[in-house]
């Protein structure tokens, strides 16, 4: 607080100035965004608040075929979109690893060391999926836990008509393995 007084004769001035300063931090964004916690290269620096968030979702792919988790652990692409076994619980075991596991038939999308897709009845290391934002907004899924003999990563793929593909024969690249995450709506 400054203060400043003048007097004269016949009059008293007093000049008070307060300065204030209110600083408002920016409220943490939303980010209930489709998903991933890794954008591209970056990692996003707000990841906890999806730990153990589920998102009920369908994975829809590129070449338009809802993937589908059989109760039997067969994994492959549908194109009906009632289907029930399409419904999948996407939930984060880690920094931008997700479990996906199929409503109906209660199976883990998983890959297995050789790249086999297939439903997992219980929760493993082939469960355990890197979720990430390709530059097309779509996603990717690649196995967490195993690569290819010469190192390149194993992702969930269908092929043109909704055949689970081999690991090895996917890319980051390749449209067989972008999906988009849809929201299912309550019934
Ligand atoms: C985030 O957004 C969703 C949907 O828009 C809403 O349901 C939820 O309450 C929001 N969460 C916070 C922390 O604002
Ligand atoms: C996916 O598997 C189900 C159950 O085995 C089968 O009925 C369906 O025809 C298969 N879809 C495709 C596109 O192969």
């Amino acid at each position: 607080i400054y203060m400043w007084t003048h007097t004269s004769t016949h009059c008293v001035c007093v000049c008070v100035c307060v300065c204030v300063c209110v600083c408002v931090l920016p409220r943490a964004t939303n980010v209930s965004l489709s998903s991933a916690t890794v954008v591209g290269r970056h990692v996003r620096s707000s990841y906890k608040h999806l730990q153990g968030d589920v998102r009920r979702r369908k994975l829809f792919s590129y070449q338009k075929f809802f993937l589908r988790i059989g109760k039997d652990g067969n994994v492959n692409g549908t194109k009906r979109e009632d289907d029930p076994y399409s419904i999948l619980e996407i939930k984060s075991v880690d920094v931008g690893v997700v479990a996906i596991r199929g409503l109906s038939s209660n199976h883990y999308l998983a890959i297995k060391k050789s790249g086999d897709l297939y439903g997992a009845r219980e929760f493993g290391p082939d469960c355990r999926l890197i979720e990430r934002i390709e530059e097309n907004r779509y996603n990717t899924y690649a196995s967490a836990e195993w690569r290819t003999k010469k190192n390149k990563c194993m992702f969930v793929g269908l092929n043109p008509r909704g055949k689970p593909l081999k690991g090895k024969k996917t890319r980051r690249k390749s449209r067989a393995t972008h999906f988009l995450p849809m929201v299912v709506q309550p019934r």
